[in-house]
């Protein structure tokens, strides 16, 4: 123990009134932390509850708790008659938060798997995203606008009701009425055939591609991608040992000749047919034909994911690819993220029917079921028509968003960027001129405190003219007019 350490006055310098936090807790972190660094060494001896409190100004209730919690997890320990000490058989290494943090210079081998290696160097985003979404983030939706209370009125409700036999182990596969519903939503939105049976709930989207690349995927399997896409369906793919082709794209969509050059016997292809992520283009009835064929022919599987196509602001939404395969060889993925809320943690697969039994049992040992209680609330939510309602509204918000984004960069940033009209989605690409290097534009909009991702960040192969990702659903028109603002300072530094 350092010489002349006071804990009284350690503890009454280190206390604030100018925080949340609690005075509770901050004595608990400082005593835990005077613990760990051995500046209390085993069998010191705390002052009394009485003498400590009056020594640091706080109640002795407040003192008595922090030394309840922490006899109760293991650092102190509390003997009758005799006091409060800090406990002997405390192990040494966690004692020592100076030992954890050098275990990485240390000779012992701490090895992780080729999978988590794989994961930890896939960089998710060209740069952090913050919580509250800023000019121009991808992939957020307007959370502001979500009916809450009917959702949480509903979530009351139900839970109010909700039968024991519910707290029990569910069905993998998924609370069938959600199926039923989810069925009956992709036959008359989507096209899609299927039966409830087909239906598989999954948390997510993400975990949607896990368990594909856990039934499908064996090390070294050839995987179809397009070039440019979306990272987490690499991440998944690569997670599994894959090898992934990255296939170019035309105006038609995946180029099948190009992918059949490369690499004809691959195990799997993973488009965006609908809305091809990030251009956004839509994949061509003849190019869908094409790649059936081709699964067909190869025994190959073709994972469609249809992320965004509740957000088509023009013409008739374009039915699944999956709806055009007579050979059950299209895995269809949705999810609730974008349409609704991304921590809802709740998607679905459509799997052929023959696939439906390995899917399942795959799914019973990753997580085993999706929660059933947001299950059972968002059957509801679907069955007394919000879901419904929600996303026509939303279409409305967004399309407006996309057209004020639109006419604030042709009025104001026309010299630097091209943007066109997407019938579609949820951001667009704006084309960058006079052979600006996206990337440069991307860190340098981000001093400017403008996100737009720029789109070599997704591409591996594929070499496409300079654009910038301009997200739009999740920022309000005054937010949307304020980042073209900034983006034109940018701009203008730089010209
Ligand atoms: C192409 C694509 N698929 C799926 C998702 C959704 O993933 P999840 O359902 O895991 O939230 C996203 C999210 O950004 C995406 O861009």
């Amino acid at each position: 123990m350092p010489k002349n350490f006071n804990l009284e006055l350690f503890l009454a310098v280190s206390l604030t009134k100018k925080t949340k936090v609690s005075l509770f807790q901050q004595i608990y972190e400082n005593l835990r932390q005077a613990i760990l660094s051995n500046r209390l060494q085993f069998g010191f001896r705390l002052p009394s509850t009485r003498s400590l409190a009056k020594e640091i100004n706080v109640s002795r209730n407040t003192v008595m708790g922090v030394y309840d919690q922490l006899i109760a997890e293991g650092y102190l320990e509390g003997k009758t008659g005799a006091g409060t000490f800090v406990a002997k058989d405390f192990p040494t290494e966690i004692r020592n938060t100076k030992k954890i943090e050098t275990l990485s210079n240390s000779k012992t081998t701490r090895t992780v798997s080729k999978r988590s290696q794989i994961f930890s160097k896939i960089s998710s985003g060209f740069a952090p995203v913050v919580k509250k979404p800023r000019a121009f983030q991808t992939g957020f939706s307007a959370l502001d606008e979500f009916p809450i209370e009917i959702w949480t009125r509903i979530a009351s409700r139900k839970l109010r009701n909700i039968p024991r036999s519910h707290l029990d182990y569910c069905a993998t596969q998924g609370y069938l009425p959600l199926r039923e519903e989810i069925s009956k939503y992709l036959a008359s939105a989507r096209g899609v055939h299927c039966q409830t049976d087909q239906v598989i709930i999954v948390a997510g989207s993400q975990q949607g591609l896990d368990l594909i690349s856990r039934v499908l995927l064996d090390v070294d399997d050839l995987v179809w991608m397009e070039d440019p896409s979306y990272i987490g369906a690499k991440a998944a793919f690569l997670g599994a040992g894959a090898k992934l082709i990255h296939v170019p794209l035309d105006f038609e969509g995946l180029n099948v000749k190009k992918g059949n050059e490369l690499s004809p016997n691959a195990r799997l292809a993973y488009v965006t047919p609908s809305h091809q992520f990030p251009l956004g283009l839509v994949m061509s009835l003849s190019r869908r034909l094409e790649l059936l064929e081709w699964a067909n022919k190869n025994s190959a599987w073709i994972v469609e994911d249809d992320y965004d196509s509740e957000f088509r602001y023009e013409g008739k939404p374009l039915m699944a690819l999956q709806g055009l395969d007579n050979n059950q060889r299209v895995i269809y993925s949705g999810t609730f993220s974008k349409v609704l809320f991304p921590s809802l943690r709740l998607g679905y697969l459509i799997v052929p029917i023959d696939l439906v039994d390995i899917f399942t049992k795959t799914l019973s040992f990753i997580s085993n079921h999706a929660p059933i209680l947001e299950q059972i609330v968002l059957t509801e939510f679907i069955r007394e028509g919000h879901f419904g309602r929600h996303i026509r509204r939303m279409r409305n918000f967004y399309a407006e968003r996309q057209k004020v984004l639109i006419e604030a960069i042709k009025n104001d940033l026309s010299k630097y960027l091209k943007v066109e009209k997407d019938a579609a989605g949820m951001h667009l690409v704006g084309w960058l001129k006079n052979g600006l290097d996206d990337q440069v534009i991307a860190e340098k909009a981000l001093e400017f405190g403008v996100y737009t991702p720029p789109l070599s960040f997704y591409c591996v192969k594929n070499k496409l003219p300079a654009g910038l990702l301009l997200g739009y659903t999740g920022i309000s028109p005054t937010e949307i007019l304020g980042g073209v603002r900034r983006l034109r300072k940018m701009f203008e530094t730089i010209a």
